[in-house]
């Protein structure tokens, strides 16, 4: 089956149920960590997917990335439906092309190992270039990612690297096996705040130069909007509200995103510390009854709202939300207009 689109990736309805408790004990409800989530990633572009902690993030990072099969929906990769693909190679060819970079660089490389070895590991197991000229290639990589000049770097290990000169290795590693799409969960939330600006520098110029997609995942509006094109809102598994950066954050729809918007000491800085602005938002994933998740926290609720389940409705403003007050379906006007008793 294919689908006709125009981005590198798009997930369609894409769904992750885990069941409760552990594995002794397995609980009988199901949390919904991801329900139904659609978007497209396209070249030269970068999608903010922001929420609060375990609101779903990186649940949606990893089933892109083929760390975890999704319970339902689909995934295409330049018009290939992929969900399903299980053919070593197929599996290899999806990975190289769709490439994660993770919140910590130091746990993601192997401390008794050469950065060298880190960046001609990829390039052997793929094939990607002669022998002879993996030490060059190494060296523009390297370059490619700001560590200048590379005979200064390529020796090293990582603990003889700084946080942020670390990160930068996971991301020449990544950009080794040539990507498409880059899924960054939380790349610089383990940074310091001075050396975040650096790596988010650095995603926007691979964007320009190398016409990337990239999906980056955090919880951290400033940096969403220095980089990101696209934002999706995420609230206990669902997408609640989705469309270019500006829009989404001058005239937010959802009350979550204004939430959150308000929750920023200071929104003309690039990056914030960490941002949880309530914890327990996977309550409400669990065994979601019909009606809005976000019901119990929001200002505006009305009748409806626990009744109801919101579907995300394309406004004119150009961007969706969730909401049957601000970004209300047809059904809902009419049903709001003529309350039935
Ligand atoms: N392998 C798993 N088994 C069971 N539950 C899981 C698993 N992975 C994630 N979850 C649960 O799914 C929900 C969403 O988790 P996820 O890690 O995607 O959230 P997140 O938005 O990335 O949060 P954070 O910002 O803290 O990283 C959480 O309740 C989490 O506990
Ligand atoms: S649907 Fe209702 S409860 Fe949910 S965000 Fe909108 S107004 Fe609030
Ligand atoms: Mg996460």
């Amino acid at each position: 089956m294919t689908a006709s689109i125009s981005g590198s990736v798009e997930v369609r309805g894409l769904t992750k149920h885990f069941a409760t408790g552990n594995g002794l004990r397995p609980g009988r409800s199901r949390l919904h960590a991801v329900d139904d989530v659609t978007f497209t990633l396209r070249p030269g572009t970068v999608t903010a997917l922001v929420g609060e902690s375990g609101s779903g993030k990186s649940t949606v990072a990893r089933m892109l990335a083929r760390l975890y099969a999704p319970t339902s929906g689909r995934i295409y990769f330049k018009d290939e439906d992929v969900t399903d693909v299980k053919r070593r190679r197929d599996v290899l060819r999806y990975r190289s092309q769709v490439q994660m970079i993770f919140q910590d660089p130091f746990g993601s490389l192997n401390p008794v190992k050469t950065i060298h070895h880190h960046l001609a590991r990829p390039l052997k197991i793929h094939n990607l270039v002669e022998r002879s000229q993996i030490d060059e290639r190494i060296g523009e990589l390297l370059t490619t990612v700001g560590l200048v000049p590379p005979e200064r770097y390529v020796d090293k290990y990582p603990y003889e690297l700084s946080g942020g000169q670390r990160q930068r290795v996971a991301i020449a590693r990544a950009l080794a096996v040539e990507p498409t799409v880059l899924v960054a969960d939380e790349p610089t939330s383990m940074l310091d705040v001075s050396i975040r600006v650096g790596i988010l520098n650095l995603i926007l110029d691979l964007k320009e130069r190398e016409q990337l997609a990239f999906l980056y995942v955090t919880h951290d509006l400033g940096s969403a909007r220095y980089i990101a094109d696209y934002m999706l809102v995420m609230y206990a598994g669902q997408i609640v509200e989705q469309g270019p950066i500006d829009r989404v954050l001058q005239s937010p729809l959802h009350p979550y995103t204004q939430l959150l918007i308000d929750s920023v000491p200071d929104p003309a800085a690039v990056v914030h510390e960490r941002i949880d602005v309530r914890k327990g938002v996977a309550s409400a994933a669990v065994d979601p009854p019909e009606g809005c998740r976000f019901a119990d926290r929001c200002p505006l609720r009305i009748g409806v709202c626990t009744q109801v389940t919101p579907e995300l409705v394309l406004t004119e403003d150009g961007h969706s939300a969730r909401c049957h007050v601000t970004a209300p379906s047809h059904a809902i006007r009419e049903e709001i207009r003529e309350p039935v008793h």
